[in-house]
């Protein structure tokens, strides 16, 4: 009995985790470099530059009619497969295009929490909202190093041509992975840098290959599916394990 108590406290000491304790992720190494893309910010992540923020001035782009053409954002939605009642989550919401294509699919017991830093892009949303009396969308002020999202809650987070712009991508990531569901997923919609026919600015791009590299340091990911048949973007899907 004694020697029980002992090893449980050892254990205690050691600092030991317990089993359900998030994974020890090792730290991100940004790197600034002097000589950089004039589109980038000059600080570099596993070898890719972040790009500047789109600032809100630039709302008027992310409505203009030919995205449907060039982006097809009914198929988009289509292949992520909502569900009424799900919980989803618009990261870097913008003026919200997206959000209220999700909006209908989640329906009244849904829910779509639009997240974004600018609380400019946050106003266009909730006027928008209240204009089309749509009662489903959650308008939330994020930072460069948290969303803000429920813990544990979300069943799919979107990110549309976003994620590049991330300042602080890697702990961005991490409380997106806290805040999915088991079984809940991260989706990334990148303009494909593989293809040079797609007419955007370089270091606005992903490669699958970057992103799948970035994704390696959160062993809770699997990737389940990359769907590379919208007219320039790829939509990359990670899913989060199902604790055991
Ligand atoms: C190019 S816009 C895309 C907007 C929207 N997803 C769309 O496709 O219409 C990028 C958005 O990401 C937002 N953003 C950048 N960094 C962010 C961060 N760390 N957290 C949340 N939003 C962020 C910007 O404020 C901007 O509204």
């Amino acid at each position: 009995m004694a020697r029980a108590v002992m090893l449980v406290l050892a254990v205690g000491f050691a600092g030991l985790a317990p089993a359900d304790e998030p994974p020890k992720r090792p730290k991100p190494k940004y790197e600034y470099r002097e000589e950089h893309d004039r589109d980038g910010i000059g600080k570099f992540y596993l070898d890719r530059e972040i790009a500047h923020v789109m600032g809100w001035q630039g709302a008027g782009w992310l409505e203009r009619k030919e995205r449907v053409k060039e982006e097809d954002p009914e198929k988009l939605i289509k292949l992520l497969d909502l569900k009424p009642g799900m919980t989803v989550a618009d990261v870097g919401a913008g003026s919200g295009y997206h959000t209220f294509l999700m909006s209908p699919k989640v329906g009244e017991k849904g829910k779509v929490i639009a997240s974004d830093i600018q609380q400019e892009m946050l106003d266009l949303i909730t006027k928008k909202a209240k204009d089309a009396k749509v009662t489903n969308v959650e308008p939330v002020k994020g930072t460069t190093t948290d969303p803000k999202l429920p813990a544990g809650k979300v069943d799919l987070i979107l990110m549309v041509d976003v994620y590049h712009e991330f300042e602080f991508p890697f702990e961005m990531t991490e409380k997106m992975v806290d805040a999915l569901a088991p079984g809940g997923r991260l989706v990334f919609v990148e303009f494909r840098l593989e293809d040079q026919k797609v007419p955007i600015k370089l270091v606005h791009k992903m490669s699958e290959r970057q992103v799948l590299k970035e994704m390696a340091a959160f062993p809770e990911l699997t990737h389940t599916k990359t769907h590379a048949d919208l007219p320039w973007q790829h939509v990359i899907v990670f899913t989060k394990k199902a604790k055991k």
